[in-house]
């Protein structure tokens, strides 16, 4: 079966006794349909020569970032561009090293780091090194950037030993590769093999807008809805249970505040988005639920307006749109993942997509307000999670158990665009 049809890989070979399998790896590959050009190391050529992969490859075989002539046939960054996935086989504990350490001095390295593609590795080495603190630290750090880790298996050492390192086998790893990318669109972010010690999103700031604006008509008036931040305060406490430091900007609610959430109180629109360009600054993610009043009276009377004030023609108020805070995040220069909320009473996917569009958004989350079981003042809600390349429908549940789904999913669709951001706000 041809599963990997036109599929562009790169596969890295880096200097261990397992790059002796890697030939038959990229044999496999190629039989699955794979297109494949091979990055090896200087230490990898130490152990399998580049006639050899040039010939299972059939194309020419890189090894370094220095050299004119296959620079100017196709530059690292080109070759970082090509590929759909970087597959590095095997990954030694430095090349682990390096990677998670963002090191560039070699073709490998400034591949890894100028792709937007997936990476796995296949780690392989002596299980002492592979249990030694400094490697379990480069793989935690390697898993919270994204990367997917195959393996290794336990068993025989090249070195006497026996105990995990082994490279995973090439028939394995070729059919871990089809996994990847079957993986629907988009979210072939989910390959990370495990969460990052402290949680999903450990480290990362969340900025989360939640509950109603009030829209000042006089002293003692308003104009608002019927938020109640429900949604907003469960995803807010979601983010924090994932690791995350939370900013929770929030109109008037009676909901409790999540504890370890830092709120910013806010009224009307205005302070709201003034609020959220100031904490959007150092944020990776910012997640928008509030229901901002769309308008606002053109002039707030600063003394109570009287009944007498209406005179014959009524009372008339002068509305002006307020701006949109969520659009504004996402024109930041420096911005973070943004995602926005859709309350829709019809049409709400096409309407949502469109909003996703206008707005500038990552992802928006759609809520359909007509139906009466769900959504404003509710307990529970349903929702679906879409973004550029695919959709997700989040089944009927408690707005907390729903805050953790979205919270989970966000941090898995966007792990690599995360690890990015802001790397200043990850925890020391
Ligand atoms: N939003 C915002 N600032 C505004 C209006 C909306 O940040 N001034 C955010 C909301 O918090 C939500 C998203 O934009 O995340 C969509 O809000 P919604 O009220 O559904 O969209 P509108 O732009 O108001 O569109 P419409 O009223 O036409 O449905």
């Amino acid at each position: 079966m041809i599963q990997l049809q036109n599929r562009r890989i790169l596969v890295g070979i880096s200097g261990g006794i397992a790059a002796y399998k890697t030939p038959q790896l990229v044999r496999l590959l190629r039989q699955a349909g794979a297109d494949v050009i091979v990055v090896m190391t200087a230490n990898a050529a130490r152990f399998v020569t580049a006639t050899t992969l040039q010939a299972v490859s059939g194309r020419p075989v890189r090894n370094d970032l220095w050299d004119p002539a296959a620079e100017a046939q196709m530059g690292h960054i080109e070759l970082a561009r090509w590929a759909e996935l970087v597959l590095i086989a095997p990954a030694t504990a430095d090349r682990l090293a390096r990677i998670a350490g963002g090191l560039a001095d070699d073709l490998l390295g400034a591949v890894c780091l100028a792709t937007r593609a997936p990476i796995a590795v296949a780690p392989a080495m002596n299980q002492v090194m592979w249990e030694a603190a400094p490697t379990r630290r480069n793989l935690a750090t390697l898993v919270a950037d994204g990367i997917a880790v195959i393996g290794p298996e336990s068993g025989d050492q090249a070195c006497g030993e026996v105990g995990p390192g082994r490279m995973t086998e090439p028939e394995s790893l070729l059919e871990a590769v089809v996994g990847l990318f079957e993986v629907p669109p988009g979210l072939s972010e989910l390959r990370a093999v495990t969460t990052p010690p402290g949680g999903s999103l450990s480290g990362r700031h969340v900025v989360i807008t939640a509950g109603p604006t009030r829209e000042a008509i006089d002293p003692v008036r308003y104009i608002s809805n019927h938020s109640s931040g429900k949604q907003g305060y469960a995803i807010a406490a979601a983010a924090i249970a994932a690791g995350a430091r939370v900013t929770l900007i929030s109109g008037p609610v009676s909901e409790p505040v999540p504890a370890g959430a830092a709120l910013i109180p806010v009224e009307s629109a205005r302070d709201m988005h003034a609020a959220c360009l100031e904490a959007a600054g150092d944020c990776d993610l910012f997640i928008a639920v509030a229901a901002v009043a769309d308008y606002r009276p053109k002039t707030a009377a600063d003394r109570k307006i009287k009944k007498s004030d209406a005179g014959d023609v009524g009372l008339h108020l002068d509305l002006v749109e307020n701006p949109d805070i969520v659009a504004s995040v996402a024109a930041l220069p420096r911005r973070p993942i943004v995602v926005g909320f859709a309350a829709e009473t019809h049409d709400a996917m096409k309407h949502a997509r469109a909003k996703l569009t206008r707005k500038g958004l990552d992802a928006i989350i759609v809520n359909d307000v007509s139906r009466t079981d769900i959504g404003f003042g509710s307990d529970s809600n349903a929702v679906t999670l879409i973004w550029a390349e695919g959709e997700l429908t989040l089944e009927k549940q408690s707005k907390a158990s729903l805050a953790s789904e979205i919270i989970d999913r966000l941090a898995a669709l966007f792990v690599r665009q995360l690890a990015h951001t802001n790397p200043e706000n990850v925890a020391h």
